[in-house]
């Protein structure tokens, strides 16, 4: 794994944001896995600006998110289409025909999830997928569980995350309880993974699962056994790592 520490948030952003263009401009054709949260916001900012300046073309690349929540509609102020459309790809010149997420209103979410699964082997994987942690080591939303879930799938999120996920909500009763995400061998067979970090917040559970053992309680910790992975954080959530 390469580390790569950055002073704060802003210096993270513009460090990640590099990477991103980098593997645009060296092959514009693609396909970049995504994520959302808090965390990625100043990486699409700095990525919007290098579009402007013409610095970075989207226009041939394939967008496929990580995740999204059920039961909320693509315009649903929350949802992470929404959430995509506002913070990047609406200032960009991706084509709107190639940004996916699953569906997370899907009457039948397993065919979702297979159709899904099978978009990304149609489309030769993913050449970049960029990752965020939760606070309980969720990638994507793959909680804390017994095994690891392989493919696309449908998860219940857990108390922990309804919670931290409830500052974008107008309450946490209006959080949803399921939401559908890529799989651990989605994630790990992506050629290149960009796991960032910020703040002091997501200290612990990022030293947890870059140092200590591999498992499926902290689903992050599966990213010690991949090939390529660069980790970009700011000091605060890299202040436990000598
Ligand atoms: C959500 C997303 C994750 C993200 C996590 C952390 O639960 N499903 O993909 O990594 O939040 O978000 P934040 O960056 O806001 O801390």
């Amino acid at each position: 794994m390469q580390i790569i520490k950055t002073t704060d948030h802003q210096q993270m952003s513009r460090y990640a944001a590099n990477i991103i263009s980098a593997q645009v401009i060296m092959k514009p054709t693609c396909v970049l896995g995504l994520a959302t949260g808090a965390t990625p916001m100043g990486i699409y900012k700095q990525l919007i600006e290098w579009y402007r300046k013409n610095d970075v073309d989207f226009s041939l690349v394939t967008s496929v998110n990580l995740d999204e929540y059920c039961d909320l509609s693509g315009d649903h102020e929350q949802s992470y289409r929404y959430y995509m459309n506002e913070n990047f790809f609406r200032h960009i010149n991706i084509a709107p025909e190639n940004t996916f997420l699953p569906a997370g209103d899907a009457a039948d979410y397993e065919k979702e999830c297979s159709d899904y699964d099978a978009l990304i082997q149609r489309l030769g994987g993913l050449d970049l997928q960029l990752l965020g942690i939760g606070h309980d080591g969720h990638i994507g939303f793959n909680e804390p569980a017994d095994e690891y879930v392989p493919g696309t799938h449908r998860v219940r999120l857990l108390d922990e995350t309804i919670e931290a996920n409830s500052r974008f909500f107008s309450g946490v009763d209006k959080v949803p309880k399921y939401a559908l995400t890529m799989g651990i061998r989605d994630i790990m067979q992506a050629k290149k993974i960009v796991l960032v970090a910020s703040g002091e917040e997501k200290a612990e559970i990022l030293h947890k699962a870059l140092t200590g053992p591999v498992s499926p309680r902290i689903p992050a910790s599966v990213l010690q056994l991949h090939p390529n992975v660069i980790l970009v954080a700011d000091e605060m959530a890299m202040q436990h790592f000598a």
